[in-house]
């Protein structure tokens, strides 16, 4: 299956701190188009482009740089959420390691956009590689006039700072990303406010992900049409999936949404490693893990079928049928049990429950009643959590017991009354 590069166009193609090499394959045309434009324009053709964003959430792109660009301020910011500490997820370390210019491009486009003049990338603190590969763009687009003061004589100015992630999963969520540049521990904010109208330093912030503003500069140089024509109506453009676990042939790879997941695994990935295919965790680490009969399905931001599938961060873990389903889904469920911020009750109390759970169903000791408990805690932290983290950690365990249901009974039928 032929892949569609708009985000990895460069990955590969160039020399990725060659500022003549990347001005060949049309580095900087995007930063040019927009100057020429009234910023108002700029944002306009991105909401035209109906981009949203990468990062997991999939919010719309130019809706919330509208909204920045709306507010009055003295300062605004762009932030690059470069924390990327999504388990089965490596797109973003791929993006800025071999084409970081078209990150630099596409951040100033962003501030000429919203009127902000400084930008931050928050790199994930597990990438400290990555940090001369960005210094070292940062100075190169400098010397050349595309950052700085006065940017190709427009009177724009616009800086980037790097700064280092927390290290810790919590703090790739906005407002806790938000508290860590700002010195303080990575505990998420209560929302609203959103960071659109108090977001860094009380400032109109803008926070995209990596592979989101790779797009920015095509958008601006092919047009927001061109754009459109790529993917589905909902979701538009294309989509990097890491393809892992166990299949033949693993990595990142780019095709435009509603691309199969059975082509992905079976087609791109060559198919299923040491055994039969038993299940695929999409997303990511809180994203849902389905059986063998579910991956007929195109993959978009938010299909909303009969099994919730979303995209995510675009991980798909194939797992085959060496494994037992329950080790699959405890071990997600402890990433979550240690990652949890503590700040709110439903999430570090529910996460630790839950796993206690089904650690009582998985060693024999459950009771059919537990699996009520199991859906009635979840529905709580689903609606009562503070951030995505403590919302979204039961999908994984949620799923299984739908989609893996006879391996759960089959267990608890068998159960031992001396517990
Ligand atoms: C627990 C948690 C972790 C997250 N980690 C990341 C991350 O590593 N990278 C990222 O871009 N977004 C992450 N997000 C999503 C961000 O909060 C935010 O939605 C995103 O950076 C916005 O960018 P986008 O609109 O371009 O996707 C995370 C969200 C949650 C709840
Ligand atoms: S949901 Fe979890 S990670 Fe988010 S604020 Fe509450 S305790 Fe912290």
């Amino acid at each position: 299956m032929e892949e569609v590069r708009i985000a990895l166009r460069n990955v590969g193609e160039i020399d990725p701190i060659s500022v003549e090499e990347f001005r060949a394959h049309d580095g900087f045309e995007g930063l040019k188009r927009a100057l020429s434009m009234d910023p108002k324009a700029v944002v306009d053709e991105v909401i035209a482009s109906k981009i949203r964003g990468r990062g997991g959430a999939g919010f719309p792109v130019g809706l919330k740089w509208n909204m920045v660009r709306d507010m009055e301020a003295d300062q605004k910011y762009i932030v690059c959420n470069a924390d990327e500490g999504e388990p089965a997820t490596n797109k973003d370390r791929i993006l800025m390691s071999g084409d970081p210019l078209s990150l630099m491009e596409s951040m100033a486009i962003a501030g000429y956009a919203v009127g902000a003049t400084k930008g931050l990338i928050y790199l994930r603190a597990e990438y400290p590689y990555l940090f001369p590969v960005l210094r070292e763009a940062v100075k190169v687009a400098t010397e050349n006039g595309f950052l700085g003061n006065n940017i190709l004589d427009s009177g724009f100015d616009f800086s980037i700072t790097l700064v280092s992630g927390g290290g810790a999963y919590v703090c790739g969520e906005e407002t806790a990303l938000i508290e860590s540049i700002e010195g303080k521990r990575g505990e998420s904010r209560f929302k609203p406010p959103y960071p659109g109208c108090v977001g860094l330093y009380g400032c109109p912030t803008v926070i995209n992900n990596v592979e989101t503003l790779m797009n920015i500069p095509v958008i601006l140089t092919k047009g927001a049409e061109w754009f459109r024509s790529v993917g589905t109506e909902d979701s538009a453009g294309t989509k990097i999936f890491t393809l892992c676990g166990n299949l033949n042939r693993r990595g990142i790879f780019e095709f435009p949404m509603g691309v199969s997941l059975r082509d992905l695994i079976f087609d791109v990935g060559e198919g299923v490693c040491g055994g039969e295919l038993l299940a695929v965790q999409l997303g990511g680490g809180s994203g849902p893990i389905l059986n063998a009969d579910q991956i007929d399905v195109g993959l978009e931001i938010d299909h909303l079928g009969p099994n919730g599938i979303a995209l995510g961060a675009g991980g798909v873990m194939v797992i085959n049928d060496s494994h037992d389903i329950l080790d699959i889904v405890e071990n997600t469920m402890e990433f979550f049990a240690d990652e949890s911020c503590g700040k709110c009750t439903p999430c570090r109390e529910g996460t630790i429950q839950l796993l206690r759970l089904l650690r009582k169903i998985k060693n024999g000791r459950g009771h059919l009643s537990d699996l009520e408990n199991l859906e009635e805690l979840a529905e709580v932290m689903t609606m009562t959590s503070l951030c995505g983290l403590g919302q979204s950690s039961p999908i994984p365990l949620i799923s299984a017991l739908k989609n893996f249901n006879d391996e759960f009974v089959s267990i608890l039928e068998g159960r031992c009354d001396l517990w």
